[in-house]
């Protein structure tokens, strides 16, 4: 009889709580409505069915960016690990499902930890026991806490050479500039002066090709929009007609962006904690921004920030990019 090993057990992940405060829905979304064009906050598209949806968006044809990016990572990783270096600190905004990320982990050059910064705890625990299973030799650090705002990492207990900041999918994009340049400043203030970020962002190309990503014909895009209703009944007990309203994204050229709207089909009005909020017909509701970026547009929102663009990689299409970047 052979001995057999059991496989070691995950260490616990040691969990650094900031307390974020919650998120203010009803406040943002009685601000959104009261301003002119109407307009309603995207962070809030994903709950549980958010996601869900999300995740079917990514399995749709004309969704490129996921599937772009993955072989993107796939296909450059080595020229990535090297400009990355070794035992890297690795910290990522915001956590998906995770696929992205065990390929970075597995192809850098022994990274030391890894830190998610999460806003949703439980969120953040579920996705953080999935990697440390993945990766027993990666310390896990989570934090749970706004990755809006620079946080104060926690420390590895092996040496480091630096941190590096992960923000694949281009949800960069979803910021407005203003929002992107204080975003990326937040990232050079966590990620210290030896710190780097990688960064995926969706590249600007034909209006037809990206209309067609936020337009599948599947409609699973338009329900991921208008769940955004369904979340909104639920949580403020509003009353949003589901078949009132109507998903309409656009590529707006001049501002490099999709502009996702929900229209309203005809007069109505909606009741939103205890308020009234007339629609008429036709009128288009801003819910969502998806930047697509030049090389030249980047480097000015990084440079406003404080960082400088060290190294590039896109896709053999130029449809989808990774950046390095590093406090200039
Ligand atoms: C994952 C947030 C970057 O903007 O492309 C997909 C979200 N919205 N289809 C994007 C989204 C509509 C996606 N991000």
């Amino acid at each position: 009889m052979t001995a057999t090993t059991a496989p070691a057990p995950a260490p616990m992940a040691r969990l650094t709580d900031l307390r974020p405060s919650h998120d203010d829905i009803a406040g943002d979304v009685l601000e959104g409505l009261s301003a002119s064009p109407k307009q309603l906050p995207s962070k809030y598209f994903y709950d549980a069915r958010g996601s869900e949806l999300f995740e079917a968006i990514t399995r749709q044809p004309e969704y490129y960016l996921t599937r772009v990016e993955i072989a993107l990572l796939d296909a450059r990783m080595d020229a990535i690990a090297r400009a990355v270096g070794a035992h890297a600190h690795v910290v990522e905004y915001g956590s998906g499902s995770g696929r992205k990320t065990a390929q970075l982990l597995e192809g850098l050059r022994d990274p030391v930890a890894y830190t998610p910064i999460e806003i949703d705890r439980g969120t953040l625990l579920a996705s953080t026991a999935r990697l440390a299973e993945a990766f027993p030799q990666i310390e896990m650090l989570p934090v749970c806490a706004d990755f809006s705002r620079p946080v104060e990492l926690p420390r590895p207990g092996r040496a480091t050479g630096h941190t590096l900041v992960f923000f694949p999918g281009s949800t960069l994009g979803n910021f407005d500039h203003p929002g992107a340049i204080e975003l990326m400043r937040s990232m050079r203030a966590t990620m210290g002066a030896r710190g780097q970020a990688l960064i995926g962002i969706d590249l600007d190309k034909d209006s037809a090709t990206l209309e067609a990503a936020y337009n599948d014909a599947a409609g699973v895009t338009a329900a991921f929009t208008l769940n955004l209703l369904t979340r909104l009944n639920r949580e403020l007990g509003s009353d949003f007609e589901l078949d009132g309203f109507r998903h309409h994204a656009v590529y707006a050229r001049e501002r490099g962006r999709i502009e996702t709207f929900l229209v309203s089909r005809h007069e109505q009005s909606v009741i939103v904690a205890g308020r009234d909020f007339r629609f008429a017909a036709g009128e288009a509701m801003l819910v969502e921004y998806s930047h697509k970026y030049t090389d030249a547009g980047l480097a000015g929102l990084a440079q406003v920030a404080g960082l400088t663009v060290v190294e590039g990689w896109n896709d053999p299409r130029d449809w989808f990019g990774l950046r390095l970047l590093q406090p200039a």
